[in-house]
């Protein structure tokens, strides 16, 4: 039986996205980055391109619990490469001290090409200490895309576990899901794939274990959720890219908490490009949850938005946007 807590509240910063869009209006419990800008600075800023975030292509998420007199912090994602992470966190005057536990979502550069450097900024601030690493093994196989014509494109690695270590992070490297916190905060194991529609990532391989050729790898089995249970709303899910299939995630996270109602899911729902062939199907399994907010951001896709704000409302639809901070 899995087990979570309620907290009192959950606040999501969202360090690193492929959008930035301060000018469209936002419900009362979302923050805009320029609207951090004004909270934080008061008057003392001028707005220009040298004070602002960067987005790219990726997500990271800076998640803080409140229970009682209780704050804990936990990093997941930290977008693709180093600058940007480092420029955003900067820029945002997000304090990394605090972070208690970093979750990498699977093993993909967009979500993990930080992570060292992430690593160094939270001990720079938190004394030195060593930070627990949640990963499962499989993202630290080599991976590569293949192209139409037959030859395999390679993607980055994510760090390994030694320079993870050499950097001060303390790696559980498991298959299994992981309670955090005390129950604060939930880390899901393997999520089982049971839509008949939703079929991972065409095209993916990884080396071999013998390192000898490519083997499929579609379903990026390494691929885990975040969930938090905050008082009187119900579970937020965060799904970095939803390779699983973003109904396949939801399922899971239902079947992991069937006391608890689903409150909102947040991430990549990865409904662009091959996958914008089974938007109609997602969109129709969304509507079995009940979600009180869809925050969609990093690999959805436009497509995907448009027929989600078609099915359930600008009231529901709450896009991702680097900078943004939204508090349940
Ligand atoms: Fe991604």
């Amino acid at each position: 039986m899995s087990r979570i807590e309620p907290v009192d509240s959950a606040e999501v910063h969202i360090l690193v996205d492929n959008v930035t869009d301060s000018l469209s209006s936002v419900p009362a419990f979302v923050e805009t980055e320029f609207a951090g800008l004004n909270r934080r600075r008061q008057d003392h800023w001028v707005l220009g391109g040298n004070c602002l975030c960067c987005a790219a292509h990726g997500l990271s998420c800076l998640i803080t619990l409140r229970r009682g007199g209780e704050t804990k912090t936990l990093l997941f994602d930290t977008g693709p490469e180093d600058r940007v992470f480092e420029q955003n966190v900067s820029r945002l005057g997000a304090d990394l001290g605090p972070v208690e536990a970093i979750v990498l979502s699977h093993g993909h550069w967009d979500h993990g090409g930080a992570m060292l450097q992430a690593l160094q900024m939270i001990r720079d601030r938190n004394g030195g200490k060593r930070v627990p690493y949640y990963a499962h093994p499989d993202m630290f196989r080599k991976r590569a895309l293949k192209m139409a014509n037959g030859t395999m494109r390679p993607v980055e690695d994510v760090p390994g576990i030694e320079a993870l270590t050499d950097q001060g992070a303390d790696v559980v490297n498991t298959t299994e899901a992981k309670s955090l916190f005390g129950g604060m905060a939930y880390v899901s194991g393997e999520i089982p794939r049971v839509t008949g529609f939703e079929r991972g990532l065409p095209g993916q391989h990884r080396l071999t274990l013998d390192g000898k050729g490519w083997e499929l790898d579609e379903l990026t089995m390494d691929e885990r959720f975040v969930a938090v249970n905050v008082k009187g709303k119900g579970l937020i899910v965060f799904t970095a890219c939803s390779h699983a299939g973003v109904v396949n995630v939801l399922k899971h996270a239902k079947a992991s908490f069937p006391d608890v109602p689903l409150y909102a899911v947040a991430g990549g729902l990865h409904l662009s490009g091959t996958n914008e062939r089974i938007i109609p199907e997602t969109v129709a399994g969304l509507r079995d949850f009940g979600l009180s907010v869809i925050a969609p951001g990093h690999c959805t896709g436009w497509r995907a938005i448009t027929a989600l704000v078609r099915e359930f409302g600008e009231k529901i639809l709450v896009p991702l946007a680097v900078g943004k901070r939204y508090s349940f």
